[in-house]
């Protein structure tokens, strides 16, 4: 399902440094994203002209992206300046140049402009989506994860599988799964542009707790969190939707507070390429982080179970082949959403 004129997540914005430019898929498309000399933003299709290599396999000289393999060179705008193996006065052709992409960095995230139809006379793409609550990289509130994993699934699968409420005591009963499932209900949903968001009531979740009780760490913590009267009050979830592809999960219960950014990247090849930034506002000490990271990858790996296996692939917009109910309804939110997109010619075939 290939979204267009819209904002994608793409890389995780700490995985491009300096120097060397990176390579990412986009809807099958291979794209080369580099930083300029004044540390903006720069992307391109990543295919040089001359013989088809990746230009994400070069390197990144005075502001210049050059191929690695016969050091065609290009500039900000994509044209090709330099043809090392041209005799002296030979004329670089006109065609000698690359398709360049709208990128920006926000929310420790690249974000890519995707409009593959409209590229040579695109206007200047709308500003990014309003993204708010994810904290700043650096933000000495919160300790801060991140990380990514390829998983065999539909992007939209995987956006309407953190959507979904009621999974959560089936898919997650081994890890923080422990509510019923009709005691998660949306209070409030708000649909909005191209944003959704809905706010949950949440009730403690013991199986949540007594997982937690086996580390130490958090053993300390949760009997100091005891000794101030603190008896399992309930709390509240936030979910959030920015179309294209970011969702944020805000957990914040009275004495803790998690939330879970989750970007699907769709590759183009049945594969999504899943990004996460994940925020704790308790236990900030890195002697931490091994226990966190483990609970992450645990409660991610039960959903990617499940969301592999989902049939069909794609999901059907119409809902013929689903079967959703009023507690579905995030899901049929999004599937809305993107029935208007459809009808407004900006989903691809
Ligand atoms: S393939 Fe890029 S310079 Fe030859
Ligand atoms: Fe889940």
């Amino acid at each position: 399902m290939n979204l267009t004129q819209t904002w994608y997540a793409v890389a995780l914005a700490s995985s491009l440094g300096p120097q060397d430019p990176i390579g990412i898929t986009l809807h099958g498309c291979p794209i080369v994203i580099w930083r300029g000399s004044d540390g903006g933003l720069l992307a391109a299709e990543d295919r040089c002209p001359h013989k088809g290599a990746a230009l994400s396999r070069g390197c990144v000289v005075d502001n210049q992206l050059r191929c690695g393999y016969h050091g065609w060179t290009f500039d900000p705008a994509g044209h090709c300046l330099e043809i090392p193996a041209n005799k002296p006065g030979v004329a670089i052709p006109k065609r000698a140049r690359i398709r360049m992409m709208p990128c920006q960095e926000a929310h420790g995230f690249l974000w890519l402009w995707w409009d593959p139809q409209g590229a040579h006379h695109a206007p200047e793409p709308p500003p990014l989506p309003a993204v708010s609550h994810v904290p700043e990289t650096g933000d000495s509130g919160w300790r801060q994860l991140e990380g990514e994993a390829v998983w065999t699934a539909h992007w939209v699968r995987i956006l309407e599988g953190f959507l979904d409420l009621t999974h959560v005591p089936y898919v997650h009963k081994s890890t923080f799964g422990g509510a019923a499932a009709n005691e998660l209900y949306t209070s409030e949903e708000i649909v909005a542009g191209d944003s959704l968001y809905a706010l949950i009531d949440t009730p403690r979740d013991q199986n949540y707790r007594s997982d937690q009780a086996s580390n130490p760490f958090l053993r300390l913590w949760g009997s100091l969190r005891n000794q101030e009267g603190e008896s399992n009050p309930s709390g509240v979830q936030h979910l959030h939707l920015w179309m294209a592809n970011l969702l944020l999960i805000r957990v914040e219960f009275r004495d803790f507070m998690i939330y879970l950014c989750l970007v699907p990247v769709p590759l183009g090849d049945g594969r999504s390429h899943l990004l996460w930034r994940h925020f704790r506002s308790f236990l900030k000490s890195p002697l931490a982080d091994g226990n966190a990271l483990k609970r992450v990858k645990r409660f991610l790996g039960e959903d990617k179970l499940i969301l592999e296996s989902m049939q069909p692939f794609e999901p059907d917009l119409d809902g013929r082949e689903d079967l959703l109910l009023a507690s579905d309804s995030l899901t049929l939110a999004l599937r809305k959403l993107l029935r208007a997109k459809r009808e407004a010619n900006l989903i691809l075939d």
